[in-house]
């Protein structure tokens, strides 16, 4: 896991200067200037200088600023790239690269960044996260996530992925019809499983549907009990909800501290194991504490 904070991704269309300053100042711990999906094929041009200007000129605070450029199938990809690094320079912090199939693509990007940091005099590294949308990149998905030393965390982008993957989903990303068990399941958990063995982050998918914050925080919360340290958001209002579900809970917290002081306690008696409550708490217990607790130790007080 990655010692930045991911809980909240929000997407904004590099298209639309008129959103900017509003995801600039959303409170998310990451904002993506979106060159792909959300821009018409007519604007992705036009679109760049926009994104380079908000980098540079918007007031970010603590947010990092990210840009997601358009997959390596196309022909845009890399003057997205090198457009927006040469133009924006340390004021961007990370790429977001859509639809990786293989752990080539990645290095692709990687070598691209390499060339054009040098070609700038930059001393900042670029950072990468990339989407796996694509059934390739499912299955490449422990390559790819290993692939870059610059890559911080895997997306699980279940829009795309249901095109991929040919399912019958509604514009929310769910079955049409009644479905025994966790429609996504598979898809989430080799996406974490595969983040996890290299030890970076995993976010989890688009909510398209803005007005049920219900829902939004439901699928959040199965998804951050998975694993996944964040979630995207794809409208200001969804960003709350993400960093508050996304941060350990005081139960959680009371439970770690509880938790570490007794096992702390037994080992200077000589214990490997204590009972808290009628509970064995063992080392796999301090670890799971200790993380929890890391992982508060990091959430802001705004
Ligand atoms: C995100 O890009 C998705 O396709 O879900
Ligand atoms: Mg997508």
């Amino acid at each position: 896991m990655s010692g930045i904070l991911r809980r909240s991704e929000l997407a904004t269309p590099a298209s639309n200067e008129r959103m900017f300053a509003k995801a600039a100042a959303a409170g998310a711990d990451l904002v993506f200037l979106d060159l792909e999906d959300a821009v018409a094929p007519a604007q992705k041009e036009a679109s760049r200088p926009k994104a380079v200007t908000a980098l540079r000129e918007l007031e970010w605070g603590r947010t990092a600023r990210a840009v997601r450029v358009n997959g390596l199938d196309t022909t845009w990809c890399h003057d997205d790239i090198i457009e927006v690094v040469t133009g924006a320079r340390e004021h961007l912090d990370t790429i977001i690269v859509p639809k990786a199939r293989t752990a080539r693509d990645v290095w692709w990007v990687d070598v691209l960044l390499t060339q054009l940091e040098a070609k700038l005099g930059m001393t900042k590294r670029i950072r990468l996260e990339v989407l796996i949308e694509e059934v390739e990149g499912l299955a490449n998905a422990e390559a790819i996530a290993a692939a870059s030393p610059r890559l911080d965390a895997l997306i699980f982008g279940a829009g795309d992925f249901s095109v991929s993957q040919g399912a019958r989903v509604d514009t929310n990303f769910v079955p049409v019809g009644e479905y025994p068990g966790d429609f996504w399941h598979y898809a989430r958990a080799k996406v974490l499983v595969a983040a996890r063995i290299a030890g970076i982050d995993a976010v989890d998918a688009p909510y398209p549907d803005y007005r049920d914050t219900a829902g939004y925080e439901r699928d959040a919360r199965r998804a951050a009990m998975l694993g996944y340290t964040g979630k995207w958001a794809i409208h200001p209002s969804q960003v709350a909800i993400a960093n508050d579900v996304y941060a350990p809970t005081p139960d959680e917290i009371a439970r770690a501290e509880r938790n570490v002081a007794a096992y702390r306690h037994g080992e200077a008696r000589g214990l490997g194991a204590v009972g808290v409550d009628g509970v064995l708490v063992d080392a796999a217990h301090v670890k799971l504490a200790e993380a929890t607790l890391a992982r508060a130790a990091r959430i802001p007080s705004y």
